[in-house]
């Protein structure tokens, strides 16, 4: 275990956090599920962050970033780089603020996405699809506008956010045993690590990872950031590397990841959407389909698990199972 001392929230942090959207953010329904159940062999707790603001848990954390900035510090605006969810989200809560902000956004990223930024009335700065493009845009918008960078995990306030969800979980369904998490740049299982084990320690926390972006597991296994080598994985908010301020908690506080192929991300949105009657993103099924993996089915030593269905943001022009 790592020094708690040096993870980038806490749950005063995070409490905090929930006190200051409370009003803004929706406390998001937990759904269940007993076909779910049956295929799981577990009782399953959903988290639906689909109907979160914005259509995803990032309003969280967004909304708690810019809540924090100084009157003076806000009036110049806000900048981030994302390929969607966090971008709406920022966008939103900018809006919601009555500040600007500019969105750094990679080309081919989901129209549905990007409407909705265009919507709430931010800029959107097109880039190339990499990471080092990304910053570096985003550096430049900073620069000329003098606005604040709220990255979309990599920032304590974010974290804290994005961490209000496993109040809301535990809080509503104490027996949780164990809570599954989807993992891009780590932000929100950072947050919800430290609120879960802070309040309940015996409680195991998993990341479910896209086996094609699988820069999480091994990272974990070889005990520093390894870097995202494919970005292809349908899953498109979980193609990020981790950062300097998750990957310590991901070290630390996260029981295990678990490895889910694309062909099992595809069946279990499709199942979501078909038996729970619910819209859930590539993203959101990730976690759905780690419960349902066979090799998860059979563990014991826990029961009852939440699973995050963290966003519902899919482009319905470009629907997996129609080729
Ligand atoms: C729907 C959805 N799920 C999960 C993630 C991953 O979150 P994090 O980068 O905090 O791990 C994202 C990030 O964009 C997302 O949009």
């Amino acid at each position: 275990m790592g020094d708690v001392a040096s993870h980038p929230a806490s749950l005063e942090a995070i409490r905090a956090a929930a006190a200051r959207i409370a009003g803004h953010a929706h406390r998001t329904p937990i759904l269940t599920s007993e076909t779910l159940d049956a295929m799981a062999a577990r009782r399953l707790f959903f988290k639906a962050e689909v109907f979160q603001k914005v259509g995803a848990f990032k309003f969280r954390g967004a909304m708690n970033a810019v809540s924090r900035l100084a009157d003076e510090a806000a009036a110049r605006g806000v900048v981030t780089h994302s390929s969607g969810n966090h971008a709406q989200a920022l966008a939103l809560a900018a809006k919601l603020r009555g500040i600007p902000a500019w969105i750094v956004m990679p080309k081919g990223a989901p129209a549905i996405k990007r409407r909705a930024v265009e919507g709430y009335g931010a800029t959107v700065v097109e880039c190339e699809n990499t990471l080092e493009a990304r910053e570096s845009t985003a550096a430049r918008v900073v620069a000329e506008t003098v606005g604040t960078l709220i990255p979309p995990f990599d920032h304590p306030d974010v974290i804290a956010g994005q961490g209000t969800m496993a109040l809301e979980i535990l809080e509503e369904r104490p027996e949780t045993e164990a809570i599954v998490v989807p993992i891009g740049g780590g932000g929100m299982i950072s947050g919800v690590a430290i609120a879960a084990k802070a309040l309940k320690p015996s409680i195991r926390v998993f990341a479910a990872e896209p086996a094609l972006a699988d820069d999480a597991s091994r990272s974990k296994a070889s005990g520093r950031i390894e870097p995202v080598e494919r970005i292809d994985t349908i899953a498109d908010g979980l193609r990020t590397s981790l950062g300097e301020l998750t990957f310590p908690v991901v070290r630390d506080l996260v029981d295990e990841v678990l490895l889910v192929e694309e062909g099992a991300i595809v069946a279990a949105m499709r199942l979501v959407w078909e038996r729970m009657k619910v819209l859930i993103e590539p993203s959101a099924a990730v976690g759905v389909a780690a419960v349902l993996d066979a090799s998860f089915k059979a563990r014991r030593g826990f029961g009852p698990t939440a699973v995050v269905l963290c966003g519902g943001n899919v482009d319905l022009d470009r629907l997996p199972w129609q080729g």
